[in-house]
């Protein structure tokens, strides 16, 4: 099936055919969608499906090729939707499944999948099967949670020595009425469900199924390592005690993981995964991709949480070429999500961010932004009275800025959070007026990306480069021969640097896409600019994707 070329796409870039070995997912652009910060079309001061449905002109004439939707399943919010408590509806402050529906029918006219969040790990602890669970000790469904005792030789003391990962306290509850503690590895209103029971296994598959049945090309899973669990709970290492999420890597997972990916197999249309595997370690990530029969794709939050170095950066490239590459496993890249600081807020400079989205974009794997980073957005000031995570992380989750007037084309000035720090200047609106902007450098990068085999499927080979600087070529010689060339400066020096590949003829390289916008469609002149980024093609290279200059 051709991709579908949506909507103002530069329409002399030819769409790009998927197969079975090319799926749709490994060149896909992804843009990560938190629902209660996007766009609020009530006026309640909560984003809303109405709100990203009127939204969609952003996203086509950005160029993303699929949404993922953070959760918006019922929900008491406790961890604002990631405790859910219906896994087959919408909680009515974001809208219903006829808002669903519409949204996903609006998404794939223009040619953009949808991706919604998974959570197989825990359920709301209103969830009608926990309430149920937690009746007494005789329930049916007892078993799809983790009960324990205490130590029979601690009366009173937690079953082992986990830590929730926030708020702080153990990773166990005691329940008064029956008296056993259960299981969370994150709030108390968030129980682990139980996959050791064949009933918790089957009726989260349905779940799945529910929303494959409706559309959805495919699920992030959240923590989805942890669906498996050493069946002893063994006491965690001294000092390491709330380290349960970043440990867990059992072998019954990887079966789980290759019967979900059945559920998968059993819908047309390369239906994808992309799991939340907080290993952070490519080796241990890459074994989550099974033989191409587990998880599609896995985050890599190594990379995510690496400094803004070239001796880091290089390390990134160099673990996934290590693990991933001999293995098959698709690479993915993101810098932002609803979990962590803003990059720009982390790498301390507008400059610096630019650099960082050309590396997102140029780099082997799919790409995953996080909605307002192509504004260049900073974390929201949170003052104690705004705080509302038990997580501490509102600050990357301020409302995304639409134009400058004071309700930045939400309905209300004040919502569930405050705006981002310069949301008058920075908000999409003003920034597509401006061809100098964040967004318009992102929308560049996009259509550069889209525009080249070489920087969609090729590989990549990093390249020996000065201190600070990292250098690597995308190249594809077949079906269609397509090279470029990416060169980042790190340093906060001008770089000079030699694009003289070895055993190569030499060429003469074009600036495609600059960091800065200076000096496109000219020769590289060799020199980079402190925090500059420039994305190369060869110079007598006339092919289809000189051209970037669409409506602004
Ligand atoms: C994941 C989510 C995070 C959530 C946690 C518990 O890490 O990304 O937002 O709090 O899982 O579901």
């Amino acid at each position: 099936m051709p991709r579908a070329n949506a909507a103002g796409h530069d329409a002399s870039v030819p769409a790009t055919p998927s197969s079975a070995h090319d799926p749709w997912w490994r060149h896909a652009v992804v843009y990560q969608i938190y629902p209660r910060s996007f766009c609020d079309s009530d006026g309640d001061g909560v984003g809303d499906l109405a709100g990203i449905r009127s939204r969609l002109d952003h996203l086509t004439w950005l160029g993303v090729d699929a949404i993922w939707l953070s959760p918006f399943f019922p929900s008491p919010m406790a961890d604002f939707g990631y405790d859910v408590s219906d896994y087959c509806g919408v909680d009515p402050l974001f809208g219903t499944l006829a808002d669903f529906d519409a949204l996903v029918a609006d998404c794939h006219e223009r040619g953009i999948k949808v991706i919604v969040d998974w959570v197989p790990n825990h359920t709301s602890d209103e969830h009608p099967w926990f309430v149920e669970s937690r009746s007494s000790r005789e329930s049916p469904r007892r078993e799809w949670y983790v009960w324990r005792d205490s130590p029979a030789d601690v009366p009173g003391r937690p079953p082992n020595n986990w830590l929730a990962q926030f708020p702080d306290g153990p990773a166990w509850t005691w329940d008064e009425a029956t008296g056993q503690w259960y299981l969370h590895l994150f709030t108390p209103q968030q129980p682990d469900l139980n996959w050791d029971d064949p009933e918790v296994e089957s009726a989260m598959h349905d779940t799945l199924r529910f929303w494959l049945d409706r559309g959805v090309d495919g699920f992030r899973m959240d923590v989805v390592h942890t669906i498996g669990k050493d069946p002893e709970l063994p006491n965690l290492p001294t000092g390491r005690e709330r380290d349960a999420v970043i440990a867990n890597d059992v072998a019954v997972t990887h079966d789980r993981l290759r019967a979900i990916r059945k559920v998968l197999d059993e819908y047309p249309g390369q239906r994808t995964s992309v799991g939340e595997v907080y290993l952070l370690s490519p080796e241990r990530i890459a074994t989550y991709y099974g033989r191409g029969d587990e998880l599609h794709m896995s985050f890599n939050f190594s990379a995510l949480w690496s400094r803004w170095s070239a001796e880091a950066w290089t390390r990134n490239l160099d673990e996934v070429a290590t693990h991933l590459d001999p293995v098959g496993a698709w690479p993915t890249w993101a810098l932002s999500n609803h979990d962590v600081p803003r990059h720009r807020t982390r790498y301390g400079s507008e400059a610096r961010a630019r650099a960082a989205a050309m590396l997102l974009l140029t780099l082997r794997g799919t790409p995953f932004l996080y909605a307002g980073e192509e504004l260049g957005l900073t974390d929201a000031e949170i003052t104690a009275a705004d705080q509302v995570d038990p997580g501490g992380r509102d600050g990357c989750r301020a409302p995304v800025p639409w134009d400058p007037s004071t309700t930045h084309g939400w309905v209300r000035a004040d919502n569930w959070l405050p705006w981002p720090p310069d949301a008058a200047t920075l908000d999409a609106a003003s920034q597509r007026r401006d061809p100098a902007s964040v967004l318009h450098l992102y929308r560049r990068l996009l259509t550069a990306r889209r525009g080249s085999p070489a920087l969609m499927q090729g590989a990549l080979g990093r390249r020996l480069a000065p201190d600070g600087v990292l250098l690597y070529e995308r190249r594809i010689v077949a079906p269609v021969n397509d090279r470029r060339l990416v060169i980042v400066n790190f340093g906060d020096n001008a770089a000079h640097v030699a694009t003289d590949l070895e055993g190569d003829e030499p060429v003469r390289w074009s600036v495609e896409v600059s960091s800065d916008g200076s000096g496109e469609g000219d020769v590289f002149s060799g020199t980079l600019e402190p925090s500059q980024a420039v994305l190369l093609r060869p110079a007598a290279d006339t092919g289809h994707s000189t051209g970037h200059s669409g409506p602004t």
